[in-house]
């Protein structure tokens, strides 16, 4: 309006065609031949990215060998326990369901805590958080802390919560669980992590660590991805899994942009025992405890 411009004549190069300060500047400059100041847009532009700036996929250890030739070889170790396990699994009508969780409060507290858990000799993950967030919400909901007979004539209510977690190792996948979460602090649990993460690294987990778990999380976001279709382990009756933790741009409660760190969760339910609207309370409950930390500890026991 100031310098009586026709919008129409005006190119946008911003998005969906929108016209930007810089484009008023860019068709006054070539109207009347002025050189205007640089538009603060300009000056805050970042450069391109470096290629050292991007991410650069880790090359895998060994080069790979091209023999031309077909190579077979027997399932065994854990790969063999996984055949069995997988497809009895298989025997489950898994029903899926999804949510997003903002852990913008839980990354600043763990941040604070991992500091005093390391000074204690201890690894400080999400896991813990995790864990006991489930485990809470197992108090609420028992049927998901559940088995059921290989007719599900019976179904048998658990009185501990053995979650287990799946987890990498150079032997292949294993399932260990931490004991009687109920009664477990967090610091408690991360302590129980990292024994098994060291145990399961060197692969020397007791028959004990391995057998009893009535619950399972897996959290392939250390490695990456965002959604999972997590399959229940027999004889439990739900699982978990959750993607990696990204910044992404969320709104909250004023309407404004803030940089959320947030992470997918993916739960599979038995739905021959367990409901839709049972796995989604249960994920609220969860959900909420993970979005404010300090919820926990009202009902940790
Ligand atoms: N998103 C982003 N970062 C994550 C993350 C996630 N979902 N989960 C963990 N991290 C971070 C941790 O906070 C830690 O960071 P830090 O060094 O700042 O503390 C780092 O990644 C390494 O964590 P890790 O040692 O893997 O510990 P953990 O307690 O988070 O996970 C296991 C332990 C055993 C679950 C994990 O090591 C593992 O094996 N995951 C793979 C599970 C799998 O294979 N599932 C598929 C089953 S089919």
């Amino acid at each position: 309006m100031e310098n009586n411009i026709k919008l129409s004549e005006v190119v946008g190069s911003g998005k969906d065609g929108r016209i930007l300060k810089e484009d008023i500047f860019n068709y006054l400059e070539k109207q009347t031949g002025a050189i205007l100041p640089p538009s603060p847009k300009a000056e805050i532009t970042p450069p391109p990215p470096k290629p050292k700036d991007m991410t650069i996929p880790i090359p895998v250890s060994k080069p790979p060998v091209f023999t031309g030739k077909d190579k077979t070889e027997p399932i065994k170790g854990f790969q063999k326990a996984m055949v069995k396990t997988m497809s009895a699994a298989l025997k489950i009508p898994h029903f899926g369901y999804c949510d997003e969780v903002d852990l913008t409060e839980l990354v600043k507290l763990r941040e604070e805590l991992k500091p005093i858990a390391f000074a204690r000799g201890i690894k400080l993950s999400f896991m813990p958080f995790f864990l006991k967030a489930v485990s809470l919400g197992l108090l609420q909901f028992p049927i998901l802390n559940a088995s059921v007979d290989e007719n599900c004539q019976n179904i048998t209510y658990k009185a501990s919560h053995n979650i287990g977690i799946a987890m990498d190792t150079e032997q292949g996948l294993i399932v260990p669980n931490v004991k009687n979460v109920q009664i477990c602090s967090i610091f408690d649990i991360a302590t129980e992590l990292n024994r098994l993460q060291k145990l399961g690294s060197v692969g020397q987990l007791s028959t004990t660590d391995l057998t009893g778990g009535t619950f399972t999380l897996s959290n392939i976001g250390s490695i990456g991805g965002t959604y999972t279709k997590p399959v229940i382990l027999p004889p439990e009756v739900a699982t978990g899994a959750l993607g990696s933790i990204k910044a992404i741009p969320r709104f909250n409660q004023k309407g404004e942009v803030y940089k959320a760190q947030i992470v997918n969760v993916s739960w599979s339910a038995d739905h021959r025992v367990i409901d839709g609207a049972t796995m989604s309370r249960f994920s609220n409950l969860w959900k909420s405890y993970l979005e404010n930390p300090a919820f926990m500890l009202l009902d940790l026991k």
